[in-house]
C-alpha cells in the first residue's frame, strides 16, 4: 500500500518530521511504499472560502496544494503529522485539510463525499503525555474529522515532552522515535 505523510510543522528536521520518518521507516520495512510532504518546505495557503471549487473541483489558488493533491489522491494511508499549537493541530496542517474541500462531491442526498482513505495521526508537544489535556482537543478533532470523511482510523501516536521550539530536536532524547518506528511496523503489518 501507499503511505503519504503530510507534515504540518514549520521546522524541517524538527520533532514532528523526525517522528514521521521513524513511523514511515517502520511501515516501509513491512513492504509499503512511503512518501512525505513537509509543509515547512511546501506552502499551502488557507482556504479562501470563495467556493470557486464548487464549480469544477479546482481551487483558484496556485500553491503547494498542486504537489499535495496528486500524492493524496494516489495514497491508501494518509499520515497526518503535526506539533500541538495551542492545544490544536498546526495552522499548516489545518490549511491543507481545509483545502481538501475542493474534492468534495455531493451525493444524491446532498452530503459531501470525499476520497476514501485510511489515516493515522502523529503528534508532538512540549507538555507531557501524562497531562490528559496536552493532546485532548487534537485527538477529539482528528477522530471527528476521520468520522466525517469516512476514513478508517488506524491509530494515534502522541509524543509529549519534546520541549519547545527554542530547542533543536529534543525528541532525540526521548523514547518516541522507537515508539513511532514500532507503530509504523504494526500498522504496516496490519495491512495487505
Ligand atoms: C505556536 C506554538 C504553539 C505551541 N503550543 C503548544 C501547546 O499548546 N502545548 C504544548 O505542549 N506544546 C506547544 N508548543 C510546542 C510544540 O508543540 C513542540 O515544541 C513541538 O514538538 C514542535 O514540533 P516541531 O519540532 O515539528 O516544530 C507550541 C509551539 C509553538 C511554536
Amino acid at each position: 500500500m501507499k503511505f503519504f505523510a503530510i507534515v504540518g510543522s514549520g521546522r524541517v528536521g524538527g520533532n514532528t518530521d523526525r517522528l514521521t520518518d521513524a513511523f514511515l521507516k517502520g511501515a516501509a520495512e513491512r513492504g509499503h511504499q512511503i512518501a512525505k510532504l513537509h509543509l515547512g518546505e511546501t506552502e499551502v495557503r488557507p482556504c479562501l472560502g470563495c467556493n470557486a471549487c464548487a464549480q469544477d473541483g479546482v481551487c483558484i489558488q496556485a500553491d503547494g496544494m498542486e504537489r499535495l493533491l496528486p500524492a493524496f489522491l494516489d495514497c491508501d494511508v494518509v499520515v497526518l503529522a503535526t506539533p500541538v499549537y495551542f492545544w490544536g493541530i498546526s495552522a499548516q496542517l489545518k490549511a491543507a485539510i481545509d483545502r481538501l474541500y475542493a474534492l468534495g462531491e455531493k451525493d444524491p442526498k446532498g452530503y459531501y463525499r470525499y476520497p476514501q482513505k485510511r489515516c493515522v495521526l502523529l503528534a508532538t508537544a512540549a507538555d507531557s503525555d501524562r497531562h490528559f489535556w496536552t493532546f485532548e482537543l487534537m485527538e477529539h478533532y482528528y477522530r471527528r474529522l476521520a468520522r466525517y470523511l469516512r476514513w478508517t482510523d488506524l491509530g494515534i501516536l502522541t509524543a509529549g515532552g519534546c520541549g519547545g521550539t527554542a530547542v533543536p530536536r529534543c525528541i532525540d532524547t526521548t523514547d518516541h522515535l522507537r515508539r513511532a518506528y514500532r507503530f509504523g511496523q504494526s500498522v504496516g503489518a496490519s495491512l495487505p
